[in-house]
């Protein structure tokens, strides 16, 4: 290929991004190809649309909302059964998300490779997979295990379960796909970024671009041909997540929910969490960035705060509902664009930009997010959890939502669990392995065999 094809150059020029082809006489044939390849998958029209829509009210909040119907998390007997049974029957599968760039935490791998445990330093990937492993065992049946990476975790990520035997699961439990990619672009001119010459720069489209990856990578029709009737999503940073909890489950099906959140009190208005909020009858989510002020502080009779359904992204899908969304609006699931400061390469000036100071952007990058589906679902259930059982993200190096909070209120839990079933630790640090007890009840159930705990403790 000596000059790039006509209809792609047209494109460029109308679209002022010709400056993507600066270096097209220094590109070799095969990456002149695959670059060719890369331009032709994107439609330039819709990224000028979606850099118009930064900075204006395009991402604001709904009219018409109001808090939620929120029931608690304390699930009835008949409940857990009900949910025990569907994981008996094979009717529910988990899916993970780990295509995320973890920029925050700021580890060059995967997040998922993260040492998350308290004492034992096991990472967030095992810890959810010993979930889904003492899932199988307990309920008799080996159910699906999706993980959703990206380009930028996927090689790694399959490669670390490889390397530790997929953490006793069958291999063909766990299936992995990924997600798609957007450019990014300067804010201020509209191009888009490259990565190196004969390269665009590609982020992950955001979590909520499982969707169609999930659609798309057949996975969803395999799950439905399986007879997999719903499924449990949630995100890779929360150690702390019950993986397919019966009682979720067995309320969701009761009451014939496609789509069921979980929801945590915020306890300060200025919590980073999306907050769960009723639009006309249907459940949302909007961001903390969208709730304005006054109402993020508002409080109830009670002294609460009036929109504190805050989201720790713990959700259960009916397949019904995932196929009619990929079907009819996954297209339409709107992409929000972000302000982020990226290295890159610069084709005028043939040389490196590196990432200036968080506070000065210079890329504006697109993501669908996965509670846009949300207000699809017909009939929906919010669900309260307390924190402390179930949410400590890791999502910052320091401060909050970092490695250090989540591995305390892991150990604060765990001694929760052990203080009620009557084990003495003597003031002694004490993880529990998803091995050795998946919740409460098991704990209790295994503490009369336990000995004296007399040092700092794996139980596993
Ligand atoms: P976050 O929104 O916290 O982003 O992801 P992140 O990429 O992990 O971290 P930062 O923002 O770069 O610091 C929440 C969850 O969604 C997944 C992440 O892997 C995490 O489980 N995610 C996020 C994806 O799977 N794909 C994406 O494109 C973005």
């Amino acid at each position: 290929m000596t000059s790039p094809p006509n209809d792609l150059l047209t494109r460029l020029r109308a679209s002022e991004q010709e400056h993507v082809l600066l270096d097209w006489d220094s590109l070799d044939n095969d990456a002149r190809a695959t670059f060719v390849r890369q331009l032709a998958a994107i439609d330039f029209a819709q990224l000028a649309a979606l850099r118009a829509r930064v900075n204006t009210s395009a991402d604001a909040m709904p009219a018409n909302f109001a808090p939620p119907h929120v029931t608690p998390a304390a699930f009835t007997a008949e409940e857990k059964a009900r949910g025990a049974d569907a994981l008996q029957r094979g009717k529910i599968a988990a899916l993970l998300v780990a295509g995320g760039q973890g920029t925050r935490l700021g580890t060059l791998q995967p997040k998922g490779m993260f040492p998350a445990a308290p004492i034992s330093g096991v990472s967030l990937y095992q810890l959810h997979a010993e979930k889904v492993f003492a899932i199988g065992c307990r309920y008799t049946h080996k159910l699906p295990f999706l993980v959703m990476t990206s380009p930028a975790t996927d090689a790694p990520t399959r490669a670390f379960f490889a390397e530790h035997e997929h953490f006793s699961l069958v291999p063909d439990q766990v299936k992995f796909f990924q997600q798609g990619t957007m450019p990014a672009a300067c804010p201020r001119t509209g191009r888009l970024l490259m990565e190196a010459p004969g390269r665009l720069f590609l982020s992950p489209n955001g979590h909520g671009g499982t969707l169609t990856a999930l659609a798309e990578s057949g996975l969803l029709r395999e799950l439905a041909a399986r007879g997999v009737e719903h499924v449990f999503y949630f995100q890779v940073d929360n150690p702390l997540v019950k993986v397919c909890d019966p009682g979720f489950i067995g309320r969701h099906l009761a009451t014939e929910s496609e789509a069921s959140s979980k929801v945590i009190a915020k306890e300060l208005p200025e919590e980073k969490v999306g907050v769960l909020v009723e639009v006309n009858g249907r459940c949302s989510i909007t961001e903390y960035t969208q709730l304005p002020k006054h109402l993020s502080e508002e409080r109830d009779a009670n002294g609460e705060l009036r929109f504190r359904a805050g989201s720790p992204a713990i959700h259960l899908f009916s397949v019904g509902f995932l196929e009619r969304v990929t079907r009819t609006a996954a297209g339409a699931l709107p992409y929000h664009a972000a302000r982020k400061s990226v290295a890159h390469y610069d084709p005028h000036t043939r040389t490196m930009v590196p990432a200036p100071p968080a506070g000065e952007p210079n890329a504006v990058k697109f993501e669908r997010f996965i509670f846009d589906a949300l207000p699809h679902a017909e009939r929906w259930l919010a669900v309260e959890t307390p924190r402390d059982e179930e949410f400590a993200p890791i999502k910052n190096a320091t401060g909050p939502d970092s490695p250090e909070t989540s591995a305390v209120a892991q150990l604060a839990l765990y001694a929760q669990w052990l203080a009620r079933a009557g084990v003495e630790t003597n003031g002694n640090l004490v993880e529990i392995s998803p091995l050795f007890a998946l919740d409460e009840d098991e704990l209790a159930a295994k503490a009369p065999r336990l000995p004296a705990i007399t040092e700092m403790t794996i139980l596993n």
